[in-house]
C-alpha cells in the first residue's frame, strides 16, 4: 500500500473521532475533510457499494482520494477505509470521479487520473486519461497498464485537458465506457470508447455533442435504460439560465433517447433538469438485484459551497432514489428500504387552514430529522406555506406554493446563514387537481422535496442551528391538510 493511502487511511481513522458539527443520520456524509461526485456506485458480493471523491485533509477541494462506503439498504451506511490515494505518476493530481462494475470475482473500478506535463515553454498543463483500479471491496490495486484510455487515444478536435468522468457497462460481453470531454469549439460532449477485457481500449464515436447549446462542458455522464426508454445523463457546466431551471451556473439534466443502428450516436430529445434545488450534481446510478434504477447524487453544488467553518467536514449526498417514467418524465421517489426506518408517526386529518389563523404549528410535528407528506386541497386557497426549521421567529426556510401560478420555491434566506449566493430556487408543479402532495426529507442540514409523487423534485442544504426545529403551516385563502410525519432513527 502507498505511503499516501496509509496516511489517508490513519488521518480519516484518527480525525473522524473528533467531529465537529452534528453529522446527518441517513445520508452518506464526508468522513472527515470535503466530499463531492458519488463515485462507482454498484453492487458487489451482495453488498451496495459507494465512492465518492474526498480530500480528507480539508474542508475545501484538494487531490483528490477515493472515499468508500458500503451498505445493505442504502439508508444505514459503513464507513470503510479509504479506496484511492493519488498516489501514481499517471494520478498525482487527484483519481477524479468515476463507475464501477463487477467482472467475475472482481471490482473494477474506472476513473480520471489526472497529472500534469510541462511543454516545450516549460509551462505545466493538465491531463486526463482513464485508468482502471481492481479490488476485492476493500483493498484497490491500480493496473500495472494504466492510464488505460490515455489523451493520445482521444479523436482530433476534442480537448486532452477536460477528459473525465468515465461510466462503465457491460453489453453482450463488451464493455463500454462513456467518457465527459469537451470539444475545441468549447462544446460539451461524451465520447464512447469499448473493450472485451476492460484493458484495452478503442475508440468507437462521438456519442453525444451539444452543439453549444448546453453549456461549454459536460461532466459526470451516466447511461442506462429506464421503463423501456434510454437516458443520458449528464452534467453541463457554464449554463444559460432558462426559465425556471438552470440557475445553478452547473446542472444536471437528462436526457430521453434511443441510440442509432449501431448503437454509436445517441438520439434524443431536450434537456430536462434533474433536480431544481440549490444544491444538486453529478448524479450516479445503479441497478439493485431487484431491477430498481437508483440515482444518488451530491448535494452541494460548486459555486455556492454554505458549509460552517467550525465544521471538519464538508459535503453530503442525497437520499438514493427509486427511477422511474412516466408520460416522458422522470420520477423521483426516496428509496422505499427508508419505510424501515420510520418512528414516532404524528398523523392529522383534514385540519382546515385558513389565512386568518396565521401561522399554525401541530403538536409533535417539528423536528430536522424526519420524513413528512403534507397534502392539501387546492380550492379556495390561493398559496400555501409551509415554514421548516423554524425558530418561531424570524429563523426559517420557507416552502411555499403559489397555487395559481403552479409555481413551488423553496427559500433559505432567512435560514440564518450569513453568506450565501443564490438563496432560493423554484419550480413549476401541477397544482390542477384537487389536493398537491409534498414529501419533505430533512437530515438535520439538508431539505428534500418530493412533489407530486416525485414529478418535481428540489434538495437544499440549510446550516440552521438544529435546535432550531419548528414547522409551521400558512396559506392564503383556505385549505384542508392531511399531514404524516415519522422521526428518522439509524441505529449504528
Ligand atoms: C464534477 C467534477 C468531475 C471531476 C470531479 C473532481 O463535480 O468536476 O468532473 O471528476 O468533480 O473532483
Amino acid at each position: 500500500m502507498s505511503k499516501k493511502l496509509i496516511k489517508a487511511r490513519k488521518y480519516e481513522k484518527e480525525i473522524s473521532r473528533h467531529i465537529q458539527g452534528k453529522k446527518p443520520i441517513f445520508h452518506v456524509v464526508a468522513p472527515i475533510g470535503w466530499i463531492n461526485d458519488p463515485n462507482g456506485f454498484s453492487w458487489y458480493e451482495g453488498k451496495c457499494h459507494l465512492f465518492c471523491q474526498y480530500h480528507p485533509y480539508s474542508t475545501q477541494w484538494g487531490p483528490m482520494h477515493w472515499a468508500h462506503y458500503c451498505t445493505k439498504d442504502m439508508i444505514s451506511w459503513e464507513l470503510l477505509p479509504c479506496a484511492m490515494a493519488p498516489d501514481e505518476s499517471y494520478d498525482s493530481e487527484g483519481c477524479f470521479s468515476g463507475s464501477a462494475l463487477v467482472l467475475e470475482k472482481d471490482h473494477i473500478l474506472m476513473y480520471t487520473a489526472v497529472s500534469e506535463k510541462t511543454n516545450a515553454d516549460g509551462q505545466r498543463y493538465s491531463i486526463q486519461q482513464q485508468a482502471i483500479a481492481i479490488g476485492d471491496g476493500e483493498q484497490y490495486q491500480k493496473l500495472e497498464q494504466n492510464p488505460v484510455i490515455t489523451s493520445d487515444m482521444l479523436p482530433e478536435g476534442c480537448s486532452r485537458k477536460d477528459f473525465r468522468d468515465p461510466k462503465i457497462w457491460e453489453e453482450n460481453g463488451i464493455y463500454y465506457a462513456l467518457i465527459a470531454n469537451q470539444s475545441e469549439l468549447g462544446e460539451g460532449q461524451v465520447l464512447l470508447y469499448s473493450s472485451r477485457d476492460i484493458r484495452h481500449w478503442i475508440f468507437v464515436s462521438v456519442f453525444d455533442n451539444s452543439g453549444g447549446k448546453y453549456g461549454k462542458m459536460w461532466e459526470c455522464p451516466d447511461f442506462f435504460c429506464l421503463d423501456g426508454q434510454e437516458l443520458l445523463l449528464v452534467c453541463p457546466q457554464f449554463m444559460q439560465a432558462d426559465g425556471l431551471a438552470f440557475h445553478n451556473g452547473n446542472n444536471a439534466v437528462y436526457f430521453i433517447g434511443k441510440r442509432d443502428a449501431e448503437l454509436k450516436k445517441f438520439i434524443r430529445s431536450e434537456a430536462k433538469q434533474i433536480d431544481y434545488g440549490t444544491d444538486f450534481y453529478a448524479p450516479q446510478t445503479t441497478l439493485t438485484p431487484d431491477g430498481r434504477r437508483i440515482l444518488i447524487g451530491w448535494m452541494q453544488n460548486w459555486d455556492n459551497r454554505v458549509c460552517p467553518d467550525s465544521f471538519n467536514w464538508c459535503g453530503m449526498m442525497t437520499i438514493p432514489r427509486e427511477l422511474s417514467l412516466q408520460n416522458g418524465c422522470l420520477l423521483q421517489t426516496p428509496i422505499r428500504e427508508l419505510l424501515n426506518y420510520r418512528t414516532q408517526e404524528t398523523k392529522y386529518s383534514k385540519v382546515v387552514l385558513s389565512e386568518m389563523q396565521g401561522e399554525v404549528q401541530l403538536d409533535g410535528v417539528s423536528g430536522r430529522c424526519l420524513d413528512l407528506t403534507v397534502i392539501f386541497t387546492t380550492e379556495g386557497c390561493l398559496a400555501f406555506k409551509i415554514k421548516l426549521a423554524s425558530d418561531g421567529k424570524k429563523i426559517g426556510t420557507y416552502l411555499s406554493l403559489d397555487i395559481k401560478k403552479g409555481i413551488l420555491s423553496l427559500d433559505r434566506t432567512y435560514s440564518g446563514m450569513r453568506q450565501d449566493v443564490l438563496t432560493s430556487r423554484s419550480m413549476y408543479t401541477d397544482t390542477c387537481h384537487e389536493t398537491v402532495k409534498l414529501r419533505i426529507l430533512m437530515d438535520y442540514y439538508s431539505i428534500e422535496v418530493f412533489a407530486n409523487n416525485g414529478k418535481d423534485v428540489m434538495s437544499m442544504l440549510i446550516y440552521t442551528p438544529i435546535e432550531t426545529d419548528k414547522i409551521a403551516f400558512s396559506c392564503e385563502g383556505e385549505t384542508e391538510i392531511t399531514v404524516e410525519k415519522y422521526n428518522i432513527e439509524v441505529k449504528k
